[in-house]
């Protein structure tokens, strides 16, 4: 983070996704090119429509950094070998043994998803129908008779004229509540599969605490970290309760299925270890109870966020700015 924690003055800039010769669209990103090789796709064959979609996937994505590419060096990877889906995701990050932390309670070797965008995004029906995420997300836009892409991207219920009627015909009322609506149904089983995801975490500690083995254990912590990962690959895709409502309440229903069964194994256990009690629901109804019931320190954890404030993030600031001043000397020299 020391090394490069200058750079985050950068915003995302013009060569992103585009050409700086042609301005056409590009793919800057070796590990999307590389993903869709692995997968037996080359995208420079990609078409224009695809491209307005591609352009996106180089961060509305879930990746990974692979420490095994060369010595001390975080490699950029998406996990897409098996596929997209939420199972081949999770099957690739079982077969290389991959998690992003251990869970303080359960000890489950947890999955964290960054945002699989695009892959949610691909198994809707938009995307079915060729309609790409610049088509919602940066419409066409008129200024002086001149017709153009709007660069901000943003919510498209916005600008829902030239978002959705180019294609609909619906009230803007009506394409909103669809949207809201679909939002709606998919939070309602998610918050399910959350509480039985705390419950089994809280079960689990139990069950250590108890005096559980490693291999009494083994098998359900498995299926805590199988669960959470399709609750996060649900709640981190943002957007996708509506790019693709069907598969997110897929996912999350999978997700339920293996946290029951996940808890009947509790179940069993704890009673093998003669505890047969309901745990009751822990207290978490605001984020410092959260916070305090899962033993976060957060006086320490605050005390060190500011003093990494005033400390660190000048020193950023200041080799942000010298770089900066660099590149203008070697611009005027070109001048
Ligand atoms: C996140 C990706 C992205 C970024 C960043 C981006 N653009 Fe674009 N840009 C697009 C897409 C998508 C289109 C539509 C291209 C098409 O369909 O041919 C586009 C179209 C354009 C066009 C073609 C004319 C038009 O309006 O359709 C120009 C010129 C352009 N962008 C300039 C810029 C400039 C200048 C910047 C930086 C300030 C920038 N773009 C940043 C994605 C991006
Ligand atoms: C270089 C990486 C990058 C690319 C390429 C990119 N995005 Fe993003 N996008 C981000 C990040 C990072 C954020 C979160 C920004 C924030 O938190 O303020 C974001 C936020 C968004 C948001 C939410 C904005 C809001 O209102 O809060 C939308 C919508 C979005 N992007 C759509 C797109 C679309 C569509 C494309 C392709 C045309 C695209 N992005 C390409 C990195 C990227
Ligand atoms: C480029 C054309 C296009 C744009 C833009 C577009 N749609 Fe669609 N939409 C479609 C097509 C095509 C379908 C599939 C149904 C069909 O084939 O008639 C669809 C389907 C839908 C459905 C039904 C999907 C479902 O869940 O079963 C809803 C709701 C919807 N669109 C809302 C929107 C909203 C809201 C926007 C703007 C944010 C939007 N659409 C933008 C073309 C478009
Ligand atoms: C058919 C139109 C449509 C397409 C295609 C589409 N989106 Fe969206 N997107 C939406 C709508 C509608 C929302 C929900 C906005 C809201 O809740 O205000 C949304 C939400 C988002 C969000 C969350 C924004 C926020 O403010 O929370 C992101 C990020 C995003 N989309 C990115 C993408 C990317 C990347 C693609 C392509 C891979 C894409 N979208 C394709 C219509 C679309």
């Amino acid at each position: 983070m020391g090394r490069i924690g200058s750079q985050v003055v950068n915003p995302i800039g013009c060569a992103d996704c585009h050409d700086n010769e042609t301005m056409n669209l590009t793919i800057t990103r070796p590990a999307l090119v590389e993903a869709f090789e692995r997968m037996g796709k080359d995208i420079k064959k990609a078409s224009h429509q695809e491209m307005r979609s591609l352009v996106c996937a180089q961060c509305h994505v879930e990746y990974y950094f692979d420490k095994n590419v060369a010595e001390g060096a975080n490699y950029l990877k998406f996990p897409w070998d098996n596929g997209f889906s939420a199972e081949a995701m999770e099957e690739y990050y079982d077969n290389i043994e991959f998690s992003d932390w251990t869970h303080a309670m359960s000890k489950a070797p947890m999955l964290k998803a960054q945002h699989p965008g695009y892959e949610t995004y691909m198994t809707g029906i938009h995307a079915q129908r060729g309609v790409s995420c610049a088509d919602c997300h940066m419409p066409y836009k008129s200024e002086g008779g001149q017709k153009y892409t709007d660069h901000k991207m943003q919510s498209p219920l916005n600008n829902i004229a030239n978002s959705c009627q180019v294609c609909h015909r619906e009230e803007a009322s009506t394409l909103m509540a669809n949207v809201y609506d679909r939002q709606d149904k998919i939070i309602e089983n998610r918050n399910k599969l959350e509480e039985q995801l705390v419950r089994a975490h809280v079960e689990a500690k139990k069950a250590w605490d108890l005096g559980a083995t490693e291999s009494e254990m083994k098998d359900i912590l498995m299926g805590i970290r199988h669960a959470q990962w399709r609750w996060d690959y649900a709640a981190a895709s943002h957007g996708a309760s509506f790019h693709s409502p069907i598969e997110l309440g897929r996912v999350i229903s999978t997700g339920i299925t293996i946290a029951q069964e996940t808890r009947i194994k509790l179940a069993r256990l704890l009673a093998s270890h003669n505890f047969n009690q309901e745990i009751p629901y822990p207290d978490i109804t605001t984020k410092e109870k959260a916070q305090e019931f899962i033993g976060l320190d957060m006086k320490t954890l605050k005390a060190e966020k500011q003093e990494f404030l005033k400390t660190v993030v000048p020193e950023w600031m200041k080799e942000a700015e010298k770089r900066e001043k660099s590149y203008d000397a070697v611009a005027k020299s070109k001048d």
